[in-house]
C-alpha cells in the first residue's frame, strides 16, 4: 500500500514535534472513525484534522460519482462551502481533482497560476483566492471514492512530501468510512427489497386463494341463476360474502400498519364487546369442535376506550387462537379444543386475556411471529394480524404479554388505559 508507505517514510524522517502531532491525529481519527455515526459529520471532522495537520487553510472531500462519472464537492469548508456543492467536475484532466483521480496518486502544486490543471471555476464561484493545494486520491482496493484536496499552505510556501504522505493515510481513512457507510446503506437496501419481495408474495398468495374462492361462488350463482335454484343461490352468497370479508380484512390490516390510526375512545362496555364478538366467532369455532369459555368481570363499569381497536384486536387473537387448537387437534384430538377468555378491570386499565389449548409457539418462533408478513399459515394467512394488532395496542398506549409453551398452548394477554366515565 503505497500510503502506508509514505507515513511509514514520513515517520522516520520526521522530527520529534511531527512525530507527537502525527501521532495525535491518527489516534483522533481513529477515534472519530469508532465513535461517529453520521457519515457526513465523520468526514467533516477528518477533514478538520487534514486541515490541521498539514496546516491548510481550508479543504474540501469530492467523491465520486459512478452513475454519471463526475466528482462532487461532499464537504467544502472555507468562506462559500455551500455555493461550491453545486459544483459538479467531469472526470477528466480539466481540474486538479478530476486529474488526481484520473491518474491516481497525489498531484501537488505550488503555484495554481502556473499549473495546467488550474480550474478557477470554483474560485470564482466563492471570492476565495487559491494560492497552492495539494490533491490525494481515496480508492479502496481499485475503486475510485473521491479525491481530498487542502488549500493554501499557512506557514512556508507549499505543501511538503510529509503533507502528501500524511493526507494520503487520512485519504485512505477516510476511504474506508465511506466504503462502510456505502456497503451499510446497500445491505439495508437489498433487505427492505428482500422484505418486500417476501410481503408482495405473501399477499398475492393470499388473494389468489380469495380470488380461486370468489370464482367457486360466481360460477355456482350462474348455475343457480340458470336453474332457478334458491338454495343453491343463498349457499354461493355464504362464500362470496366470505371472501369479501377477507379482501376488506386484508386492506383494513395493511392500511393500519402502513398508516396507522388515531385512537377514537367513546364509552363502551368491553364486556359487551366481547358478546358481540363471542356471537360473531362462536359458530365457526363449534363447527371445529372448540370451545369459546367467557369469564367476564361482573364489576366492570362502563370505560372510555376505543370499541373498534378492542374489536379488531380481540378478533385477531380469538382467530389465532381457533387456527392453533384446530391445528392441534388434527394431530391430537386430546384435551378437547378450548379457548378462554377473561376481562378484569384495575388500576384504570382494562386486561383482556385470550388463552388456547392450541399448539403453543416455540421460543424461537416468538421472536419471529411479531414480524408483519411472517406466518406459518401459507395461503390461508397474510402474517399482518400480530404486527397490525401490537401496533394498535401500543398506539393506545397499551401493553400485550405474550406466554406460550410449545405443545401446551398460548395466553396472549393485553392491558389498555380505560378510565371510567
Ligand atoms: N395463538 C396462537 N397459537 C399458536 N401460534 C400462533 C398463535 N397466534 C399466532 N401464532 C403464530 O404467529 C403467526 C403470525 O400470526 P399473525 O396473526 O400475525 O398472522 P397469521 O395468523 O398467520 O395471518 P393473518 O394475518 O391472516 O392473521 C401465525 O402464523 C402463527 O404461526
Ligand atoms: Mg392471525
Amino acid at each position: 500500500m503505497p500510503s502506508l508507505q509514505g507515513a511509514l517514510n514520513s515517520v522516520e524522517n520526521a522530527d520529534r514535534d511531527h512525530l507527537v502531532r502525527l501521532s495525535r491525529t491518527f489516534l483522533r481519527v481513529e477515534e472519530i472513525i469508532d465513535s461517529v455515526s453520521d457519515l457526513q459529520r465523520l468526514l467533516d471532522l477528518i477533514m478538520r484534522e487534514s486541515e490541521q495537520v498539514v496546516d491548510a487553510e481550508t479543504s474540501s472531500l469530492l467523491l465520486f460519482d459512478h452513475l454519471n462519472e463526475e466528482l462532487y464537492f461532499e464537504i467544502a469548508h472555507g468562506p462559500q462551502g455551500e455555493s461550491v456543492k453545486t459544483i459538479r467536475l467531469p472526470l477528466d484532466e480539466s481540474s486538479i481533482a478530476g486529474a488526481t483521480a484520473i491518474r491516481r496518486v497525489p498531484i501537488n502544486i505550488p503555484d495554481v497560476r502556473e499549473s495546467r490543471y488550474w480550474n478557477s471555476q470554483v474560485d470564482k464561484e466563492t471570492d476565495f483566492q487559491t494560492r497552492n493545494l495539494l490533491a490525494v486520491p481515496m480508492q479502496r482496493q481499485d475503486r475510485l471514492i473521491g479525491v481530498i484536496e487542502v488549500l493554501n499552505k499557512r506557514q512556508g510556501v507549499c505543501f511538503t512530501e510529509q503533507d502528501t504522505d500524511v493526507l494520503m493515510v487520512l485519504a485512505s481513512l477516510a476511504a474506508i468510512a465511506i466504503e462502510n457507510a456505502q456497503l451499510y446503506e446497500e445491505k439495508l437496501q437489498s433487505e427492505r427489497l428482500a422484505a418486500l419481495g417476501q410481503a408482495v408474495a405473501g399477499i398475492s398468495h393470499y388473494i389468489k386463494n380469495v380470488l380461486t374462492g370468489l370464482r367457486g361462488s360466481m360460477s355456482l350463482i350462474d348455475t343457480a341463476i340458470q336453474d332457478h335454484e334458491y338454495e343453491l343461490l343463498e349457499k354461493s352468497m355464504v362464500v362470496l360474502r366470505r371472501s369479501y370479508g377477507r379482501i376488506h380484512h386484508l386492506v383494513r390490516d395493511m392500511l393500519s400498519y402502513s398508516k396507522g390510526r388515531e385512537p377514537n375512545p367513546r364509552a363502551v362496555s368491553p364486556n359487551e364487546i366481547i358478546l358481540e364478538i363471542f356471537d360473531l366467532m362462536n359458530e365457526s369455532a363449534s363447527s371445529k369442535d372448540i370451545e369459546i369459555v367467557l369469564d367476564l368481570d361482573k364489576t366492570m363499569p362502563i370505560l372510555w376506550v376505543d370499541p373498534d381497536a378492542m374489536e379488531g384486536i380481540v378478533l385477531n387473537l380469538i382467530t389465532n387462537a381457533i387456527d392453533a387448537v384446530y391445528e392441534r387437534s388434527l394431530i391430537n384430538p386430546n384435551p378437547p379444543g378450548k379457548i378462554w377468555i377473561t376481562t378484569y378491570y384495575a388500576a384504570e386499565t382494562l386486561t383482556v386475556c385470550v388463552r388456547d389449548n392450541g399448539t403453543g409457539i416455540s421460543e424461537a418462533q416468538q421472536k419471529r411471529i411479531w414480524t408483519a408478513f411472517y406466518s406459518t399459515k401459507g395461503s390461508s394467512g397474510t402474517g399482518l394480524g400480530l404486527a397490525v394488532t401490537r401496533k394498535v395496542i401500543e398506539e393506545a398506549g397499551g401493553t400485550l404479554v405474550l406466554n406460550s409453551t410449545l405443545g401446551s398452548g398460548s395466553e396472549f394477554s393485553f392491558s389498555l388505559p380505560a378510565p371510567p366515565i
